[in-house]
């Protein structure tokens, strides 16, 4: 559906309308002009652009359950709410059979529980050993574009690197890595904005649950030393080994929540950096700074432009008054840019002090675990593709002449980034 450029910005349709996905930002800045917190006249939902009411809720897991956070706010909830404390029925509706019953809806213990589960992956000497693997693969397959002279980078390069780089960790075998790329290259994105009702798993992460019900099942039968067998053993707190569907489903789910969106902040990251050739030949002087520029990049442009949350109590957030059972959209990318909390928010800044306070990763319980590996994934190639080329730019025959760029944005209301984007690399 697209809309008439007059209609009023604030009343477009977030979920459903094109228009909105190239300039998020207007959009959010036109809700924004009615409050930090405000309620959609087109939809049972409050959006929230502000960014001290968008971290109030995502730490306040009393009042504000995740349960919502895998299938968003807009397809139907599976019980109507009722009363001023909809706890229990959040409860009663757990169906921990449900495809898309993943640790990021899970709240309190059972949340607890789940993420314990990939504690093992994610240890210090874990981390090195997979940024070991990011190093050469990286090298390697940046070599390869700057010897052609320039790629399509979402496909050529990104997608295939985050892909490989959570294998990696997961110690999913060699021979299996080829078919997953395949997979996940081939799947819909995950907020698919022309189909926001759906409650459906994707047939991406059905595919991979084949693949890791196998692998668990293999390791508990028969334990070898490698890194899928400690995940098959994984315990809960209590010492209890945890049921095989939730080993799976929490394997699994590193894939949906740590693909697109690497992948599309390296995207929006190498863009940025082709369209500010000074920015880029600084960061080469000096590449300490690289981590600076990928906060700040997270901030201005961050690949998770919004989460969810469903009010479990009757309450008031920035003076507006929320029932119980109300969906709310915490709009990241709007409070990364809210003038209250940061000042020429629109403008890029290396070195903005506590700039790690950006929700790019969100807050509180369901903090982003992957957020180590993204920050040294993203840094390491970047680094690669300044090391390797004197020059990155865009290549003009596919998103035409400065100051009338082509783009294309992927059409989801979670994700911000490219569908594709072309660059020439000039060889250092
Ligand atoms: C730039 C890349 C990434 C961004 C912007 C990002 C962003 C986020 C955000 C905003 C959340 C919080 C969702 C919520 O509270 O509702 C989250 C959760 C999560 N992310 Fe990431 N993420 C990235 C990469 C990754 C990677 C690479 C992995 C794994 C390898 C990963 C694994 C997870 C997991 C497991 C959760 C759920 C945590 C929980 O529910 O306790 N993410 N991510």
């Amino acid at each position: 559906m697209s809309t008439a450029p007059e209609a009023d910005l604030a009343e477009r349709d977030y979920f459903s309308d094109h228009s909105v996905l190239l300039e998020p930002y207007e959009y959010f800045e036109a809700l924004r002009a009615n409050g930090p917190v405000y309620r959609l006249k087109n939809r049972n939902l409050v959006i929230i652009t502000g960014f001290e009411e968008g971290v109030e809720v995502l730490l306040d897991a009393d009042r504000f359950s995740s349960s919502i956070a895998a299938v968003g706010p807009v397809a139907p909830l599976p019980f109507v709410p009722e009363g001023d404390d909809i706890s229990d029925q959040i409860e009663a509706a757990h169906d921990p059979n449900s495809p898309t019953a993943l640790m990021v809806n899970y709240d309190g213990d059972r949340h607890v529980a789940a993420r314990s589960l990939l504690t093992s992956l994610f240890t210090p000497s874990r981390l090195r050993a997979n940024e070991n693997f990011m190093e050469s693969y990286a090298q390697r397959i940046v070599g390869e574009v700057v010897a052609q002279g320039g790629c399509e980078l979402i496909k050529d390069i990104a997608a295939p690197y985050v892909t490989l780089v959570i294998a990696d960790l997961l110690g999913v075998p060699d021979e299996d890595q080829e078919e997953f790329r395949k997979v996940i290259d081939a799947g819909p994105p995950s907020g698919n904005i022309d189909d926001s009702e759906t409650t459906q798993a994707s047939p991406t992460l059905l595919f991979m649950g084949a693949y890791f019900t196998r692998y668990i099942q293999e390791r508990r039968e028969n334990p070898r030393d490698d890194v899928l067998t400690e995940l098959a053993m994984s315990k809960y707190p209590d010492g209890s080994l945890a049921p095989l569907l939730e080993v799976v489903k929490s394997a699994m789910f590193l894939f949906a929540a740590g693909q697109d969106t690497s992948a599309k902040l390296l995207g929006n990251a190498i863009r940025f950096l082709a369209e500010n050739p000074e920015l880029q030949a600084n960061l080469r002087d000096d590449l300490s700074q690289v981590p600076a520029f990928i906060e700040e990049m997270m901030r201005l442009e961050g690949s998770v432009k919004a989460t969810f949350r469903l009010t479990k109590k009757t309450t008031t957030l920035g003076g507006v008054d929320l029932p119980a059972g109300q969906p709310v959209v915490i709009a990241i990318s709007a409070g990364n840019r809210d003038a209250r909390r940061w000042e020429s928010p629109a403008e890029f800044q290396i070195g903005r002090p506590k700039i790690k306070e950006h929700t790019g990763f969100g807050r509180g319980a369901h903090t982003c675990l992957g957020a180590p590996l993204a920050r040294a994934e993203v840094r390491v190639l970047l680094e690669q593709f300044l090391k390797q080329t004197s020059r990155i730019s865009l290549n003009e025959a596919q998103h035409g002449p400065v100051g009338d760029r082509q783009l294309s944005y992927e059409p989801s209301y979670i994700i911000r980034g490219l569908n594709d984007l072309y660059v020439d690399l000039a060889k250092a």
